[in-house]
């Protein structure tokens, strides 16, 4: 089954179509800046632009920087507050002319990454860390997705973490490598205490760079891998999202029916 993957992001807005039973692309992506302010209309006219791009016509999955259940965009930390309360799916439908399947971004790269990338066969506790413009999570256990995790947002130091130790924040503070890398061992420590995850896999832009932090990530039990999808997990989980066989349908999942 092939589906268009469309991975919504603080910056650009990224899209393929996917084979979703191997998880490879099928053309070379295409990217178009987030427009700003990113506005639920504006950021549905890229949608139509990257729908149109690929002169594309089937399942269309989408990911979202905030939480998402039963297709309704709840939180936009990073993106604009009017998104907060919108049916996207319904949105984008009428943008892509098809149906489209929304979930969290991070939660798109952790299926992608379990299925085809670092935790291909894990069947215990393991996290997905993006680290980008916000700090998202995919929280896995037996291979199943909790969806809408959120823990980029616990508080350290009376702050919200990602505001702390997001790729972000690295670039904004000007921090070395080494105060950035202390900065994401603390906020690890923090997870460690609350999940114990067996495995922590660390992605986002950032990852392609992992030799220069991961190993000074000391502090952790976890096993502490960098993401093998780098910039294509999100497109590639968008894609598996629409086809529930391969990605956990969260439909139905916030208690309201199905
Ligand atoms: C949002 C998450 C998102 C993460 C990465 C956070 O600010 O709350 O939903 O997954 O950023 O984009």
């Amino acid at each position: 089954m092939h589906a268009l993957g469309i991975d919504i992001g603080g910056s650009g807005m990224k899209a393929a179509p996917v084979d979703v039973a191997t998880g490879k692309l099928l053309a070379p992506r295409q990217k178009i800046a987030t427009p700003r302010p990113a506005v639920p209309d504006a950021v549905a006219d890229v949608v139509k632009q990257l729908t149109s791009a690929f002169s594309w016509s089937g399942p269309v999955g989408i990911t979202f920087p905030g939480v998402v259940t039963d297709g309704v965009t709840r939180t936009a930390a990073n993106l604009d507050r009017s998104w907060i309360g919108i049916d996207a799916r319904a949105l984008f439908s009428q943008a892509a002319g098809d149906p489209v399947r929304v979930l969290n971004d991070a939660d798109a790269a952790g299926v992608a990454e379990m299925t085809f990338g670092a935790g291909m066969g894990q069947k215990g506790t393991v996290l997905m860390l993006t680290f980008g413009t916000g700090i998202g999570s995919a929280l896995f256990t037996g291979g199943l997705l909790v969806p809408n995790t959120e823990l980029g947002h616990i508080e350290i130091r009376g702050h919200d973490a990602e505001t702390r130790a997001s790729e972000r924040a690295k670039e904004l503070h000007d921090m070395s490598w080494g105060k950035w890398a202390g900065r994401v061992d603390e906020y690890l420590q923090h997870i460690e205490a609350l999940l114990s995850p067996h495995l922590i896999i660390v992605g986002g832009g950032i990852s392609k760079e992992s030799e220069k932090w991961v190993p000074r990530l000391t502090g952790i039990r976890a096993r502490i891998v960098p993401a093998a999808l780098l910039n294509e997990a999100g497109i590639v989980g968008a894609a598996m999202a629409t086809s529930s066989e391969v990605a956990l349908d969260t439909s139905g999942a916030s208690g309201m029916g199905s």
